[in-house]
C-alpha cells in the first residue's frame, strides 16, 4: 500500500484545462502568487502542478528527463523552490508509457532515474499519465498497465520523499465493463493516493454547452464509483473549471457543491489572474471547503433521482450530514428529499444551512429548495437536533 499521503482529498491548481501545451514558468508562477494573493492558498489550494509539454523532446546525454528551455528558463529545481518559498507544493506530470499524450518523452524504462530527479527538484505529486502505453504479447492491457504503474509507485517509494501519486490508468479502461475497471481502480488504490476517471474536463477553447456537458458527465460517471473510495484513495473526477468564462453562476456553483459532496480532489484549471470576484468567492468557500475536505472522507452517494432531479448525501465527522440537491434540468425546480430518504438519524428537527447563502433553518422532516436554476445545486449542511 502506497503511503497515505493525501488523507483529504488533494487541493490546488494545474495549468492542463485553461492553457494546454501553452504553459511556461511565467503562467505557473503568476498562477502559484494569485493562489497565494487571493487567500485560496491559505483555505487549502496548495499543489501547483505542471501538466504536459513542459518536457524538451528528446531526453539529455545521460537519458535524462530536459524541461524545455524556452518554456521554463530556469529549469525546475527553480521552480520547486520558487512554490515552496510561496509555502506551496510542487505537482509534475508524467507518462508511464513510451511517450506523454503530447509525444513528449514518456517513464518508460527509465522510473529510478526519473523518479530521483524528481525528488531532486523537490517535486510533491506526480500526475502519471497513461498514453502510448505499449502491450506486450501474452499480456493483457490491464496487466500491461497494472505493471508500468507498478514500477511507477515503486520508484517514487524509493526516493524517500513522500510524493503524492495520482494515477491516470482507471481513465483508460472507462469502457471496458465493469470488473476490469473495479480491477483496476482496486489496484490504482493499492499504488497511489488518487485516481482519474471520466473523460477529460473541456479546456478553455470548447464551446460553454460543451463545458457542461463534461463536468455533467464527469459528475454522473464519478457519483457511480462512489463504493470504490475509501478515505486517502480518492475517485478523480478531473478539474473545476470555476472561473472559465462561459459558465454560468449556477454551473460554477454547481460543480464546486458536487465535487465536494464527492469529497473529489479540488484542482482549479483557469487563468486565476482573470478569474471574477463571484468565482473566487464560489471557489474560496470555506463552508463548502470544509465539506469536501471532512476528515470522515466519505464520497457521498446518490439516495434519490426524479427525471431531472439528483439528491446526493454524505455523513460528516461531526455528526452532521451533507446534503446536495442537483437540478441538471434546463429549467428550474423545486427538489426535496425527506430526512429519512437521505439517510439521516430521526431525530426530532433538523437545523439545515445553505452553503453558498449562508441562510439557517428548522424542519421537522423535509428537506426542501425551491428554485434551483437549471444546472443549479444547493448544498446544504445539517444537524440533527
Ligand atoms: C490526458 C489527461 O487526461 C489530461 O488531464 C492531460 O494531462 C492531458 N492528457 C495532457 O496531454
Amino acid at each position: 500500500q502506497y503511503p497515505n499521503l493525501a488523507p483529504t482529498p488533494p487541493m490546488g491548481w494545474n495549468n492542463w484545462s485553461y492553457y494546454m501545451c501553452g504553459l511556461n514558468e511565467k503562467v505557473v508562477l503568476d498562477n502559484a502568487q494569485a493562489l497565494v494573493r487571493s487567500g485560496l492558498a491559505h483555505k487549502g489550494y496548495r499543489t501547483v502542478t505542471v501538466d504536459d509539454c513542459w518536457m524538451a523532446k528528446q531526453r539529455g546525454p545521460k537519458g535524462e528527463l530536459v524541461p524545455d528551455k524556452a518554456k521554463f528558463p530556469h529549469g525546475m529545481a527553480y521552480l520547486g523552490r520558487q512554490l515552496h518559498k510561496m509555502g506551496l507544493k510542487f505537482g509534475i506530470y508524467e507518462d508511464v508509457g513510451t511517450l506523454t499524450c503530447g509525444k513528449f518523452p514518456g517513464s518508460l524504462g527509465h522510473f529510478p532515474q526519473d523518479a530521483k530527479l524528481f525528488a531532486s527538484w523537490g517535486v510533491d505529486y506526480l500526475k502519471a499519465d497513461g498514453c502510448n502505453v505499449p502491450v506486450p504479447k501474452g499480456q493483457s492491457k490491464e496487466q500491461a498497465y497494472h505493471d508500468l504503474y507498478r514500477q511507477q509507485s515503486r520508484a517514487l517509494r524509493a526516493t524517500g520523499r513522500p510524493i503524492t501519486f495520482s494515477v491516470s490508468a482507471p481513465a483508460y479502461f472507462q469502457y471496458s465493463g465493469d470488473k476490469v475497471w473495479h480491477q483496476v481502480i482496486g489496484w490504482s488504490a493499492q499504488l497511489g493516493n488518487l485516481w482519474r476517471g471520466g473523460a477529460d474536463i473541456a479546456v478553455q477553447q470548447s464551446t460553454p454547452a460543451k463545458k457542461w456537458a463534461s463536468i455533467a458527465f464527469n459528475f454522473r460517471y464519478n457519483a457511480n464509483l462512489a463504493d470504490l473510495q475509501r478515505a486517502g484513495r480518492w475517485n478523480d473526477p478531473d478539474f473545476l473549471l470555476v472561473g472559465d468564462a462561459g459558465l454560468s453562476r449556477a454551473e460554477m456553483q454547481s460543480q464546486m457543491s458536487l465535487w465536494s459532496v464527492m469529497a473529489a480532489p479540488l484542482i482549479s484549471s483557469t487563468d486565476l489572474g482573470e478569474i471574477s470576484p463571484e468565482a473566487r468567492a464560489i471557489l474560496g468557500n470555506r463552508e463548502v471547503i470544509a465539506v469536501d475536505q471532512d476528515p470522515l472522507g466519505v464520497q457521498g452517494h446518490i439516495v434519490q433521482q426524479d427525471g431531472d432531479g439528483v439528491v446526493l448525501s454524505k455523513p460528516l465527522k461531526n455528526g452532521d450530514w451533507a446534503i446536495a440537491l442537483f437540478n441538471s434540468g434546463k429549467t428550474a425546480r423545486t427538489l426535496s428529499v425527506t430526512a429519512g430518504a437521505a439517510g439521516l438519524p430521526e431525530a426530532g428537527a433538523y437545523r439545515v444551512r445553505d452553503l453558498v447563502t449562508g441562510r439557517s433553518g428548522l424542519t421537522r422532516r423535509d428537506l426542501i429548495a425551491r428554485n434551483i436554476p437549471p444546472h443549479g445545486t444547493v448544498l446544504y449542511r445539517v444537524t440533527p437536533h
